[in-house]
């Protein structure tokens, strides 16, 4: 179980969070964040405040929780307490699917009804540490180099300012691109000398494609101006609750273009849902 690795190394600390600052904590979540933390998540989120307790050099949960609510830590705590709490696993071409579905369809029809009059735009929300972001990247920057006048923006939103850094750095494990076909490494990541910790960095043409910003999907207006061709939603809905994911989509909706697309992670279902969206195949939606 997640908590007991993350527990590891702490015996001397042996305080709980108790049920009772557990259910404060798991509202607040919900409330704000839209993040589901039923009781059985008790012992995973008090595997992972205790890195915040103890780099804060409290004695117990109670201490944490009082100055988390109070009005200095949220000031200064929230942003940590975001990076501990939110779960962030992603990977590069993660869901492949909608990566040949870009390719095959949504951008010929994009070459088709505009003629490249405007760049494509591409809204990752839940970007977490850019994986995803730098894939819709590299598929669009193939698509680029047959249609030399084809130009992109994408956007990567997350309430993770950790994983924000993460995807604006652009650098990771050289093991995470086990993924990628070669012939896309080599022209789209550069090796790091350090061959005891082997990483790559995400070309600079790449990165300068991929705005990123904080973002509560939560939030009752998205502070943002633009349009979207399509809208990547991947395993982020999974931890909201129904009604919350249906308020999240019709949100996200209002910043779809009319004949734009809507992808989903293959463990999310929009069914019975009241939204904007037509099914075209499992995990891929038109806006209707
Ligand atoms: C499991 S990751 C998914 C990453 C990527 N979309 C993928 O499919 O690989 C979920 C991300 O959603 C973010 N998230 C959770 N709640 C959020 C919210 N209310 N607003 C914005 N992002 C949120 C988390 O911080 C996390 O980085």
């Amino acid at each position: 179980m997640e908590n007991n690795t993350e527990n590891k190394g702490f015996d001397c600390f042996k305080a709980e969070l108790s049920e009772k600052d557990f259910q404060a904590f798991s509202r607040y979540i919900f409330t704000e964040y839209g993040i589901k933390m039923p009781p059985v998540k008790r012992i995973m989120l008090q595997g992972r405040l205790l890195k915040r307790i103890r780099e804060l050099k409290m004695n117990s949960y109670s201490e944490y929780k009082e100055y988390f609510f109070s009005k200095e830590g949220q000031e200064r705590e929230l942003l940590n307490f975001l990076n501990v709490v939110t779960t962030n696993k992603t990977d590069f071409y993660r869901e492949p699917v909608h990566f040949g579905f870009l390719k095959d369809h949504v951008l010929p029809a994009f070459a088709e009804s505009t003629g490249f009059n405007r760049p494509f735009k591409v809204w990752s929300a839940g970007s977490s540490s850019g994986e995803e972001g730098y894939t819709i990247a590299i598929a669009l920057n193939e698509f680029k180099l047959s249609n030399p006048r084809f130009r992109y923006e994408i956007l990567g939103t997350d309430i993770s300012s950790q994983m924000l850094q993460t995807a604006a750095r652009g650098v990771y494990k050289e093991s995470k691109i086990d993924m990628v076909p070669l012939e896309l490494k080599r022209r789209y990541f550069l090796k790091s000398k350090d061959r005891d910790n082997p990483t790559v960095r995400v070309i600079p043409e790449l990165q300068s494609n991929l705005k990123l910003r904080y973002l509560n999907l939560m939030d009752s207006v998205y502070d943002i101006s633009e349009t979207f061709d399509v809208i990547f939603c991947r395993n982020v809905l999974i931890y909201f609750d129904r009604i919350t994911q249906e308020k999240v989509i019709n949100r996200l909706c209002r910043h779809l273009s009319s004949d734009g697309y809507f992808f989903i992670g293959h463990s999310e279902s929009l069914s019975g849902m009241d939204v904007p969206l037509e099914h075209v195949k499992p995990t891929i939606f038109k806006h209707r």
